[in-house]
């Protein structure tokens, strides 16, 4: 059984182009492994709590055996990206970056002990604790022009804030799936529109997973 979360952060629930383009992969892979099992991660219609005193006291605190009830959502969510054999994430430019659902999420889960470790090596102080698996980043955005060399590049931070947390804990094995000018809805939007959608059936038949 191949198991393939899905996580989505758009909080449109329709006329969303991440939705679209997640949904379009979880159809593919589904097609392809007849059994796979589908986990539906949905922050944009869930997002999850922002973290308190109590998850950090609980997080960083001496572990009894026992899971604090502050980190019960947290437990949930890390143990969903284990068991996964590959994720999809379909995330929105909000403000630069990516929406505060998913940066909740991410906040939920980046845990020392659980999903990554202090070392006592100087020059590489963190380990990541997540076995590598394939990521497929599917991101929006109003404008253009975010692209290397583009006038908007120095104002994104959706892609590198999100492959910076991503590899943190051990899941920087990621294939980019990016549409651009949602807002314009133009030529250039549906060239780009169609293209993320090959690239998507592409990645959801080729994929290797172990
Ligand atoms: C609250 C909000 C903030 C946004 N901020 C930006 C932004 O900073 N830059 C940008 O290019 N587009 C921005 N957009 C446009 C979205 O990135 C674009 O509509 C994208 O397609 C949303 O993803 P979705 O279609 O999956 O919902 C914003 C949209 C919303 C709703």
């Amino acid at each position: 059984m191949k198991t393939l979360l899905v996580i989505d952060s758009s909080a449109r629930s329709n006329r969303s182009t991440t939705r679209a383009l997640t949904a379009r992969f979880a159809a593919a892979w589904q097609a392809r492994f007849g059994e796979a099992a589908v986990i539906h991660r949905d922050l944009g219609a869930n997002p999850p709590p922002a973290i308190d005193e109590a998850w950090i006291a609980s997080a960083f605190g001496e572990p009894n055996g026992e899971t604090p009830a502050a980190l019960a959502n947290s437990e949930t969510f890390i143990a969903e990206l284990f068991q996964a054999d590959v994720i999809v994430i379909g995330a929105p430019m909000y403000n630069f970056g990516m929406p505060s659902a998913l940066k909740a999420y991410f906040d939920q889960i980046v845990r020392v002990g659980r999903t990554f470790a202090f070392t006592e090596d100087p020059e590489n102080p963190y380990q990541a604790l997540i076995p590598s698996k394939p990521v497929v980043l599917v991101t929006s955005k109003g404008s253009g022009e975010y692209e290397a060399g583009g006038v908007l590049e120095s104002l994104n931070f959706l892609e590198p804030h999100l492959a910076t947390i991503l590899g943190f804990i051990g899941l920087g094995d990621i294939a980019y799936t990016k549409v651009a000018r949602e807002e314009y809805k133009d030529e250039a939007w549906r060239y780009m529109v169609s293209a993320a959608e090959a690239e998507v059936d592409r990645l959801a038949a080729d994929l290797a997973v172990a």
